[in-house]
């Protein structure tokens, strides 16, 4: 089995404090971690990194995005949601095809791994082109095929023919769940049917919940209820839960939510950019919900960097609880770290442990921005730009070194996305 030695790597320990690591990865998972220069070499029969000048952490997981938005970047700004998805997206959406959600999916790819994410959950259409740049990039990936009422019968075919086709597919780096889009674009019997089928073939769905005040009120105008609870009562949940937003939520739906097991996925970004609100994250961390992070599309955000947003996600709960304590360093990293990790992939990410997938990234530990070098703490990842990650290993293979990504070429495939977005929206 290919092995992979780190030597010499500065690593966190359980007192934040830095300490001289050899993380001795064998084909897909970390075999062993040991004091610094107790690995001999020779027990390492390929490839050896010199880790001397890095701080290793967890590769970052974003657990909530629509991958392809990238090629619709710039194109729909200053709106709020319901302008900005009916009057710029929807129509730039009719335009895609496989070919440009593949280059799409790559151009993303890019940008997450050269931020340090090795895993992103995603929610679209054209999915099998999202599954190449997946299987192409090396990146691990959560994909879920997007559904509205509109895609009917035919919609829940596609997507159980695309969970049959790539559910652990890649080397496993693959996991397919269920997307139906939203409770607004959604009628129930529709979630019904497609959380039924989820159970049956034992995964989970990832959905957008309570995103906006205006959706709630509508829901409610017409059901006499908020949504979370009506998903409850049709037996919605279950099963694992992805569940994007959570931004207007009252006391009944939280405890929902805690009750049914659901990963949150806060996206301050995007909740800030499309003037949704802002989530109750204390609250429900206060209430043991597992909240992550993701950066939603690169169209409402407009970057998909994950050390940004787990620097947003403490500003706002700072700034809106007018309490500087709030949501510390610690629990901002686990938001993007362990907690996904435990609850989508039974703690094998998110984590730097023996036995745990090898999702590593590497961070120049002489890099402007963690100046002075001599007092670091997790707190630098209030300091992180995304700038600093010089490589990036995702289930034991080298993904990235000294900022240049090797799985694909990366130049070549921006000047062909490029051409692409010419002909099919500028011409
Ligand atoms: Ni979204």
């Amino acid at each position: 089995m290919n092995q992979l030695l780190i030597q010499n790597v500065s690593l966190f320990d359980r007192n934040d404090s830095l300490q001289k690591t050899d993380i001795l990865i064998e084909g897909n998972y970390i075999k062993s971690l040991n004091p610094a220069n107790f690995t001999q070499s020779n027990q390492c029969k390929d490839e050896i990194i010199d880790g001397s000048n890095f701080i290793a952490l967890p590769g970052l997981m974003n657990c909530h995005t629509h991958i392809p938005m990238v090629l619709f970047r710039g194109f729909a700004e200053d709106l709020n949601l319901n302008d900005w998805l009916t009057k710029k997206i929807f129509p730039l959406e009719s335009k895609l095809s496989e070919e440009l959600v593949l280059y799409g999916a790559l151009m993303g790819i890019a940008e997450l791994i050269h931020n340090g994410c090795t895993f992103f959950a995603d929610m679209y259409f054209f999915m099998e082109s999202v599954a190449k740049a997946v299987d192409i990039s090396g990146i691990r990936a959560n994909l879920s095929l997007g559904l509205i009422d509109q895609n009917g019968e035919d919609g829940i075919r596609k997507a159980e023919t695309f969970f049959n086709n790539y559910h652990l597919s890649s080397q496993q780096r693959i996991h397919v769940f269920f997307g139906p889009h939203a409770p607004y674009t959604c009628n129930l019997q529709y979630l019904k049917q497609i959380s039924n089928l989820a159970k049956k073939l034992k995964t989970g769905i990832h959905i957008h919940l309570n995103e906006t005040e205006k959706e709630v009120k509508d829901f409610e105008d017409q059901h006499h209820k908020r949504p979370i609870v009506a998903l409850e009562e049709i037996g919605f949940f279950g099963q694992t839960s992805i569940c994007a937003h959570c931004v207007h939520l009252d006391q009944k739906e939280i405890s929902i939510l805690k009750s049914e097991n659901a990963l949150v996925v806060h996206n301050p970004s995007s909740n800030m950019k499309l003037g949704s609100g802002i989530a109750p994250i204390p609250s429900m961390i206060n209430q043991q919900i597992p909240v992550s992070l993701g950066t939603d599309g690169a169209a409402s955000n407009n970057q998909l960097n994950m050390f940004k947003e787990m620097h947003m996600a403490s500003l706002l709960s700072k700034v809106s609880s007018k309490d500087g304590s709030i949501l510390p360093a610690d629990t901002i990293f686990k938001m993007g770290t362990e907690t996904p990790g435990q609850y989508l992939l039974n703690g094998k990410a998110g984590i730097i442990k023996e036995n745990a997938f090898a999702d590593i990234i590497l961070i120049n530990q002489s890099s402007p921005s963690l100046f002075p070098n001599v007092i670091i703490s997790k707190s630098m990842i209030h300091s992180l730009q995304g700038n600093e990650v010089d490589t990036v290993i995702i289930n034991g293979r080298i993904i990235m070194k000294g900022h240049r990504i090797l799985t694909f070429d990366e130049k070549e495939i921006q000047k062909k996305a490029n051409q692409l977005i010419q002909k099919t929206y500028l011409c």
